[in-house]
């Protein structure tokens, strides 16, 4: 099987990594790829928001299979240009895609359905807005979100009233996130952990992937701004057979349904990020892809025949498949650039890759680029260094042993991924 994994990031270095081990893969491009990508894939430079130009680079490299890792050209059609051309593609097409990049319509859906999430009202005035803080007590912070994709910077958890309505001025008329701020849903604040399940979609069906706990603020015990996502672990201790036998049949089947019945089948990977409320397991939003971080520890946990499955998934043909999980953890941490989330640097010298991987770890590259031999930096997110062990403990302390190895000036990570499972597996009250 000949297949085109699109994107540049550490989650798509997780993708070509797990299809590089797989028998069933003969051949491998990443478009366009990253320098730790190249070691296994061929890697193809591509513009991710044309995608009649990434349908062409399919076509010319005859691929069996393009699997999609980030959002963006989701949103932008990718899915349907390749369906209507009749070229294999694991993605959703604008409906699906929509269900991620629109908040608005992904909070309709959940109505429609009757899909447990946060209270809302969605307001596409500044007046209306205003209103809706005016009603609430503050009692319980208030959740402002912009509508559209905001590179997950869009959400305010507002404490009090004047931050609320900051929020809602500063999304509608001094537009921060563009476009995307010109509608907002505005929602109840929930509380409890968060947790993300994982789906592999055929349009019908829906094959378990496990699921994992994302570390979104940048500083330790979940202090300060929220950024892409500081690391991961793999499974979530907090996701019980009873938990997601309840999110299967509330969550997962109806949003299967309800594609079907909206003339779109969603045939991808269901990514739905849940907080475990007292109230039972609510959505905070879904994603249509995989994720990143989590992708980097919940992938090296997959047994079985990836590849095929991900074909079967994107041919309609999942009855019947199933796809392993080892009883390994996997805790991923990710290193990033001095600096992030504001801002980040860029073309500083990596140290001690390999003296990390000889620790036993996986390390995953996200924002990295080759310079005359050298791997530098090249964004926020630099690497994702995984360990992946029998237990949580252990498979931290490998993480930690392959992060410790690794220099780059300006490199800033958190100390603490992991210990969250370690906590939870210990019966050890969680936040
Ligand atoms: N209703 C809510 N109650 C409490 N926290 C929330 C709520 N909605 C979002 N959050 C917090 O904000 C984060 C980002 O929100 P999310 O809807 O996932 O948007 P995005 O990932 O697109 O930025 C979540 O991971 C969660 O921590
Ligand atoms: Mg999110």
């Amino acid at each position: 099987m000949n297949i085109l994994v699109l994107g540049s990031g550490g989650r798509e270095h997780a993708l070509v990594w797990r299809l590089a081990a797989d028998p069933d893969v003969t051949g491998l491009i990443a478009a366009p790829g990253n320098p730790g990508m190249a070691a296994l894939a061929r890697c193809v430079p591509v513009d991710l928001t044309d995608p009649q130009a990434v349908l062409d680079l399919a076509r010319r490299e005859r691929v069996d299979l393009t699997v999609v890792g980030p959002e963006a050209p989701l949103a932008l059609g990718l899915g349907a240009v390749f369906r209507q051309a009749g070229a294999a593609i694991l993605g959703p097409g604008p409906l699906g895609a929509a269900l991620e990049s629109s908040k608005v319509q992904a909070k309709h859906f959940m109505a429609q359905y009757g899909i447990p999430t946060a209270r809302f009202a969605v307001c596409d005035e500044l007046d209306a807005a205003l209103a809706e803080v005016a009603r609430h007590d503050f009692a319980s912070p208030l959740v402002i979100k912009a509508d559209g994709l905001a590179g997950g910077k869009g959400v305010v958890i507002a404490e009090d009233r004047a931050s609320a309505e900051a929020a809602v001025r500063a999304a509608m008329v001094d537009r921060t996130f563009g476009e995307a701020g010109a509608r907002l849903v505005i929602e109840e604040c929930l509380s409890g952990p968060e947790v993300s399940a994982f789906y592999l979609c055929d349009g019908y069906r829906a094959v378990p992937l496990s699921t994992a706990q994302d570390h979104k603020r940048i500083f330790d015990a979940d202090r300060g701004p929220n950024t892409g996502g500081m690391g991961a672990f793999s499974p979530s201790p907090l996701a019980t057979p009873d938990m997601l036998a309840f999110v299967r049949s509330r969550i997962v089947e109806p949003v299967l349904r309800g594609m079907r019945e909206a003339g779109e089948p969603y045939v991808g990977f269901l990514y739905v990020s849940l907080m475990l409320t007292d109230d039972g397991p609510k959505v905070i939003e879904f994603n249509v892809r995989f994720g990143d971080p989590e992708a980097q520890v919940v992938l090296p946990r997959l047994e079985g025949r990836f590849a095929q499955a991900l074909r079967a998934a994107a041919e309609g043909r999942l009855a019947g498949v199933s796809l392993q999980e080892s009883a390994d953890r996997c805790v991923g941490v990710v290193v990033a650039s001095r600096g992030y989330p504001a801002s980040s640097e860029s073309g500083r010298p990596i140290e001690g890759l390999d003296a990390a991987a000889a620790e036993g770890t996986l390390v995953f590259h996200a924002g990295t680029a080759a310079d005359n031999g050298r791997i530098v930096t090249a964004g926020g997110r630099v690497l994702t260094i995984v360990g992946r062990a029998a237990s949580f403990e252990a498979a931290m302390q490998t993480a930690y042993r392959g992060v410790d190895r690794v220099r780059f000036d300006g490199m800033q990570f958190r100390r603490d991924i992991g210990q969250k499972a370690i906590a939870a597996e210990s019966g050890a009250e969680i936040r």
